[in-house]
């Protein structure tokens, strides 16, 4: 009996030695989801790389330290099936290894991002064994029977390679990463969807588009026809609300239902890339987006990316990607950060600016969507990245993170963004309606104002960020006015909170505001009480 134990013991230790039951995951907590790393929720504070930094672990070397410097804690880095399967059956992962190295020996995690068949649209990443073969890889043709290099999503054996080489890059992964789990997340391709048409009309595509919506997303409509997303709900409406019929039957016809049609495409494949890579090694994936606003231009923008307009047809069509994110290179960051943390979609950012305002808007992230993380790109060439926005802001974040990782999906805390087109918003939290405006002193306004308030006990409230002031009313039987009772700027070190100045006088504007001045993001702690 006992001689079998061990028997059985040795059979299996090889294989735990292998795997781990901490594998990066995704669970919810309220309305939240979080992502658990090595056991704990983990909260990304990233920063994504220029596109060609990490092909090279020399070049990566002093790169590292400015990650550092920049207050990450992960990496989002690149890595294209070209260096991966340079010879087709033949893979190369000195790479990924020496990433993973660099990783750990800087105590930072990774993102890494699978350019394979799309980046930005393009393939221009593809190995030269794809890239030289038209035969075998067919592609996407546009408007007037005009060719590209672009890889079309229609054709199988398209998919089975992409699908073939990031198999085996995530076989590798569980060999020499599951213990630690230095990889927390992976990117399916990069910024999908076809350029300079609404469509792909090569003979495939042309074959499935006059072909009936596949019951697969058909069944999904019916089951959420409630919740659809109001741009495919409408259009789904104004034709009819058809249980079958082409596309152009059940959606009507013009570029909106060719975006669909691709959306559809693009999903069904990076679903089936995502699908084996998953099979070998399970941990969180995502696609992000190159975002077009409403009033977009045809052919300017991939069409069929992941944008929330055709949120359902990814949920329906990608069930191995976890979650749709957004790129926000624009002004109107809260708009796309609202819009991508619908449908319980998380949200993440992978990429927006890592200068201007782009920093102090991740609180707004953190604050009103309970995000799993944010990553500026472009983060190896942030000049003077000690002194820079983003590692002060990530500085808050790391120490408010077991704050807001305790207060996810709780209605505890709130984000907000102020600018001169909306100067003023509330919000209710901790039993109190908040005023929070621009911030203004001696005449002078603040013109941006970004942040975060948590609420954090009775009548006490936490907040960080810059260039805003708070008022409060109170919500609940009693008193019918709020006072600022005491404000403390200050830090947390290992948890304990460590109060600076007391803020009073002009820094509250003589008790009627709990204000952040726009020069330096920082954590203070208000305290009200109630009078009348
Ligand atoms: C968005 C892409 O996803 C990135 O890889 C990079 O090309 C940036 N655009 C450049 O602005």
């Amino acid at each position: 009996m006992r001689l079998r134990f061990c028997l059985m013991l040795s059979l299996v230790m090889p294989l735990l030695a292998q795997t781990s039951s901490d594998r990066p995951f995704l669970r919810k907590q309220g309305t939240a989801a979080q992502l658990i790393v090595n056991g704990s929720p983990f909260l990304v504070l990233g920063g994504e790389l220029h596109n060609s930094s990490s092909s090279s672990l020399a070049y990566m070397e002093p790169v590292w330290q400015r990650m550092i410097d920049l207050n990450l804690n992960t990496v989002l880095a690149g890595l294209s099936w070209e260096l991966v399967e340079p010879q087709e059956g033949r893979f190369d992962f000195e790479l990924v290894d020496g990433l993973i190295q660099g990783a750990r020996r800087n105590n930072l995690h990774l993102v890494l991002l699978w350019f394979g068949s799309w980046k930005n649209g393009m393939s221009s990443y593809v190995p030269l064994w794809v890239k030289k073969d038209f035969n075998r890889f067919p592609r996407v043709q546009i408007k007037n029977g005009e060719k590209t290099e672009v890889l079309s999503t229609l054709a199988e054996a398209n998919w089975k390679a992409d699908a073939a080489a990031f198999a085996s890059l995530m076989r590798h992964l569980r060999e020499v990463d599951d213990q630690e789990h230095t990889v927390v997340m992976m990117q399916v391709e990069n910024e999908s969807g076809v350029l300079g048409d609404s469509r792909d009309r090569g003979p495939l595509s042309e074959k499935a588009f006059s072909a009936s919506v596949p019951p697969l997303l058909m069944d999904y409509l019916e089951k959420n026809r409630n919740e659809l997303v109001p741009e495919i709900r409408k259009r789904w409406e104004a034709a009819g609300l058809k249980s079958s019929g082409t596309w152009e039957e059940v959606f009507g016809a013009g570029a909106e239902t060719d975006e669909m049609f691709m959306a559809w495409n693009y999903a069904r494949y990076i679903d089936r890339v995502a699908a084996a890579g998953k099979s070998e090694y399970g941990i969180p994936m995502y696609v992000n987006t190159w975002l077009a606003g409403p009033g977009r231009t045809l052919g300017s923008f991939p069409s069929g990316g992941s944008l929330p307009y055709d949120m359902d047809i990814w949920l329906a069509g990608a069930p191995h990607i976890d979650f749709l994110s957004p790129d926000i290179y624009s002004a109107d960051f809260s708009f796309w950060c609202t819009r991508y943390a619908d449908r319980g979609n998380p949200l993440f950012i992978p990429e927006t600016n890592g200068q201007g305002n782009g920093p102090r808007n991740l609180l707004y992230a953190f604050g009103e969507h309970d995000a799993i993380g944010t990553s500026p790109f472009a983060v190896d060439s942030i000049p003077n990245p000690k002194e820079s926005d983003l590692a002060r802001t990530y500085s808050i974040v790391a120490q408010l993170a077991p704050i807001i990782l305790r207060n996810q999906g709780r209605r505890e805390m709130a984000g907000f963004v102020v600018d001169k087109e909306k100067p003023t918003i509330t919000k209710e939290l901790g039993g109190y309606e908040l005023e929070i405006s621009l911030d203004s002193i001696f005449g002078t306004t603040s013109d941006y104002g970004s942040g975060i308030v948590i609420h954090a006990g009775p009548d006490e409230f936490l907040g960080a960020g810059s260039g805003f002031r708070v008022r409060f009313k109170p919500k609940t039987p009693g008193p019918g006015r709020a006072g600022i009772g005491q404000v403390d700027e200050g830090t947390f070190r290992g948890g304990e909170w460590i109060p600076g100045r007391r803020l009073n006088g002009d820094e509250n504007d003589q008790g009627g505001y709990w204000r952040f001045d726009r020069q330096i993001p920082r954590i203070e702690r208000c305290v009200v009480y109630r009078w009348e």
